[in-house]
């Protein structure tokens, strides 16, 4: 076990629906503690430049114009096994298939609008938190 760092964003079905403090809640109940967080409008630059990796998949633009489409929160969740744990606890991209418990399943609305993301590896974590926080913002 090691403790590690990943990036989570609450997306904008769920700042919409005002579910900020139950998702909060759920992370930190996994173990989980939000050592950095922002609540921010991404620029469609922002993005599309964060899902750069899905630029080829049929479903990137409607992506990108659903994640400008609201507010999001963005955070640095700290712990054992963070990028595993949040995995977890996030459920299935498609909430139909998410495990009951999870937030998937509880809050997301359908697979694009599933109210949260969360790093898929700890080396993608690693860029992805530098995406949008300095050192400094991230207080263990
Ligand atoms: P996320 O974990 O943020 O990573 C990519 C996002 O693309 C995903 O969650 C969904 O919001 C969105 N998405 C939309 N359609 C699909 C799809 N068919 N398969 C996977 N992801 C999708």
């Amino acid at each position: 076990m090691s403790k590690e760092r990943t990036l989570s964003i609450i997306k904008p079905d769920a700042t919409r629906r005002n579910l900020t403090g139950k998702i909060n809640a759920l992370l930190e109940e996994a173990g989980l503690r939000i050592v950095a967080q922002k609540r921010i409008r991404l620029t469609p630059e922002q993005a599309k430049a964060f899902y750069i990796v899905h630029k080829d998949r049929p479903f990137y633009h409607e992506l990108v114009s659903f994640m400008v489409s609201g507010p999001v929160v963005v955070q640095v969740l700290e712990g054992e096994n963070a990028v595993a744990k949040n995995r977890d606890v996030m459920g299935a991209t498609d909430p139909a298939k998410a495990e009951p418990h999870t937030i998937r399943a509880q809050f997301a609305e359908n697979i694009e609008a599933n109210s949260v993301h969360g790093s898929d590896s700890l080396e993608n974590a690693a860029g992805e938190i530098r995406f949008f926080f300095s050192e400094a913002e991230i207080v263990p």
